[in-house]
């Protein structure tokens, strides 16, 4: 049997639907029954068939809490780690490393108990380190921990720390670290607020690049790893190396809204989140920019996938063909 976390966030929905489709039997940790109707709208982009989802045996645990998941691990042999937390808030930090981290070293301590034969750990590019003289960033990039990174970053680091100690203790591991991951569902959390707020008329773009890739691309992948006899590896799992720009154009043509027009600059983004700190300690609620994510809107880093099309012959989906997919499934 196959132990998924995550299950009720963007990538753990699709990986649940991918698996099923390959008749695996699945159980997935949940914490609120309400998520798992986001896991149902996740499988009506794929399926008329509404009994699917009953067939997942549904463990009510949260990943932090040892007592509700030692139970969770009965006769499980594969487990896909997807549950995290994601914030770029610095408030979220220590919440961030109890969840990321902390929770990850129970998931591998559990998984070494249980004699669980493999794991996969959705790790991320924020914990690959950056490019030194503007070459394409590799696994190889190490994590620099004396530059500021942002806590998301440190935490995924942390993780992934604590999965590299399950390959020395007899369960084999597969990471994946995705760039930004676009996708059908959860519109206005985490990477689908790209689409909501395009929708909504978002008017500001910035000319930093990152790495994009899709959500099945990701699960697809995943599941490939896991069911080779490919162990204890990293791979960057991005499809395309493009500018925020470009991205918001692409979602905002697929909509057929206006594109942003504002091109904002370093300089500016520099003040806002000075400001935004300043009101959030007024008002106690999150920075509407912060510094970290200020920085990256700037940042050029590109990746290259060369390491996982090579290991498993895999082709990513265009990023303007996973707009154009996901633009059909939105709701707003
Ligand atoms: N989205 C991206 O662009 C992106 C890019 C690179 C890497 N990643 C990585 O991909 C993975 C999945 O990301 P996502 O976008 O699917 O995130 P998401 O939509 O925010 O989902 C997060 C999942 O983690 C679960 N979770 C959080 N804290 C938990 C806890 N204490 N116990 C049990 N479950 C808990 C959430 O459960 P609830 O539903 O109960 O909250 C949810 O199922 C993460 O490891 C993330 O770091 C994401």
């Amino acid at each position: 049997m196959i132990l998924v976390t995550g299950g009720t966030g963007l990538v753990g929905a699709h990986l649940l639907y991918h698996l099923l489709k390959n008749d695996e039997k699945i159980r997935a940790i949940y914490r609120s029954k309400e998520r798992i109707n986001e896991v149902k709208k996740v499988f009506s982009f794929y399926t008329d068939d509404t009994s699917l989802i009953s067939k997942i045996e549904w463990f009510k645990a949260d990943i932090t809490d040892v007592p509700s998941m030692i139970p969770a691990f009965v006769n499980i042999e594969k487990v896909y780690h997807c549950a995290a937390f994601i914030s770029f808030n610095p408030r979220d930090y220590r919440e961030m490393r109890k969840v990321n981290i902390h929770g990850t070293a129970i998931i591998v301590n559990l998984s070494i108990d249980a004699k669980v034969k493999k794991l996969c750990f959705v790790g991320s590019i924020a914990s690959v380190g950056d490019s030194l003289n503007g070459e394409l960033i590799t696994e190889e990039n190490e994590w620099n921990k004396e530059l500021d990174n942002s806590g998301y970053s440190i935490t995924k680091f942390g993780g992934e720390m604590e999965v590299w100690r399950a390959s020395q203790e007899d369960v084999e591991v597969v990471i994946v670290n995705p760039g930004v991951i676009l996708g059908s569902g959860f519109w206005f959390a985490g990477s689908g607020k790209l689409f909501s707020k395009v929708y909504n008329g978002f008017k500001y773009y910035t000319e930093g690049i990152t790495g994009f890739v899709g959500v099945k691309d990701v699960v697809k992948v995943m599941i490939l790893l896991m069911n080779s006899d490919v162990k204890n590896e990293r791979f960057i799992l991005v499809s395309e190396n493009k500018s925020y720009k470009e991205i918001f154009f692409l979602i905002a043509d697929a909509f057929g809204k206006k594109r942003p027009s504002i091109k904002i600059n370093s300089w500016q983004t520099n003040i806002l989140w000075r400001i935004s700190s300043v009101l959030s300690l007024c008002t106690r609620k999150e920075p509407l920019l912060g510094k970290n994510s200020a920085k990256s809107a700037h940042e050029i880093s590109k990746y290259s996938s060369e390491k996982i099309k090579n290991t498993i012959n895999f082709q990513f989906e265009e990023i303007e063909m996973v707009v154009k997919e996901t633009f059909t499934n939105y709701e707003d």
